[in-house]
């Protein structure tokens, strides 16, 4: 299959063109195809003529959106629209990949791609309204929705403990917030997957099982070896400028559907993270 990838440079863009050599042909772009830019869009769309647009570019600064709000949905809406209308003519599907902060997190059962949305801050708000878009223009989509990401390719929450661990006498974590971590490259494995099925809708698709940051932290520092304490603190003593859900689990109920395989649990792909995957990408990256 032929791919056109934007947010190639990402986190899960980079495990995407990882999983995919020798399987899929990947037309990687990043910020070399800005996806608010229509024409633009349309003219690569036309040039490669892709089987399939797989969009993991997006505006993923979770507090700067608070007050950025046009640029979050310049990029997480009006460029998924973009995308979307390139795809329309030619009937092509577009993966796109949206979040668990799509939800209002007031509920404590896992979401289901049944339940309604009801997005609380400007980022959440914004991957909502590229959904509606996608929703709206094509019949031929794939909304994955994911949580909590980690992963070789980027910055994320495992890398910046570790290293705040390692540089401070104690960390303070939050200890309200419940979710599913997931690993970007078990992502990318699970979205190569779902394209293969051709059952078009909204998927869940995060590792299985759900913990706080507090507990997730703990977890890293024990496999990581880093024993500076760990102090649990609420959401409001940490004082972020966007709401976050308190509780954004969500069930795979739509791969269950497909007779699709849950993901892994994500101790284990924390384990692999952390023990094989980013040693290996931190020692590839050393001898360049
Ligand atoms: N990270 C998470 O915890 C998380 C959780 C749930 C869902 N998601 C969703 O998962 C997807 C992938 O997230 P990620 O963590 O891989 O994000 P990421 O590491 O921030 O990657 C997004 C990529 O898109 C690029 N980009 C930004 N604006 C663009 C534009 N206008 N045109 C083209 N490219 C642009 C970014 O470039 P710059 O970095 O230079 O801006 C970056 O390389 C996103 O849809 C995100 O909303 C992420």
């Amino acid at each position: 299959m032929k791919i056109l990838l934007t947010g190639s440079n990402g986190q899960l863009g980079t495990d995407i063109r990882f999983v995919s050599a020798g399987v899929h042909e990947v037309v990687a772009h990043d910020l070399d195809l800005d996806i608010t830019d229509r024409e633009a869009v349309a003219r690569r769309f036309s040039e490669v003529r892709p089987d399939l647009v797989l969009n993991a570019a997006a505006y993923t600064n979770v507090d700067a959106a608070e007050s950025d709000e046009l640029n979050a949905y310049r990029v997480n809406a009006l460029g998924v629209q973009n995308l979307a209308l390139a795809c329309q003519g030619s009937n092509t599907p577009l993966l796109h990949v949206s979040t668990d902060f799509v939800f209002s997190g007031d509920d404590s059962r896992p979401y289901t791609e049944f339940d309604r949305p009801e997005p609380r801050g400007v980022y959440g708000q914004s991957k909502y309204a590229g959904e509606q878009y996608v929703t709206s223009l094509l019949d031929r989509y794939y909304i994955c929705r994911t949580s909590w990401l980690f992963g070789t390719g980027g910055g994320n929450f495992v890398k910046s403990i570790i290293n705040a661990g390692r540089t401070n006498n104690r960390v303070r974590v939050v200890d309200d917030q419940t979710g599913s971590p997931t690993y970007s490259r078990d992502l990318a494995n699970k979205l190569l997957e779902i394209i293969e099925t051709g059952a078009y809708g909204t998927y869940h698709v995060s590792n299985s099982g759900s913990c706080t940051w507090y507990r997730f932290t703990r977890e890293i520092f024990e496999l990581a070896g880093v024993n500076t304490p760990v102090e649990s603190i609420t959401t409001g003593e940490l004082g972020r400028p966007a709401p976050r859900p308190r509780y954004s689990v969500m069930r795979g109920l739509a791969l269950e559907l497909q007779g699709l395989a849950p993901m892994r649990p994500y101790p284990e792909a924390l384990e692999d993270f952390l023990m094989r995957d980013l040693p290996s990408a931190e020692s590839a990256e050393a001898a360049r």
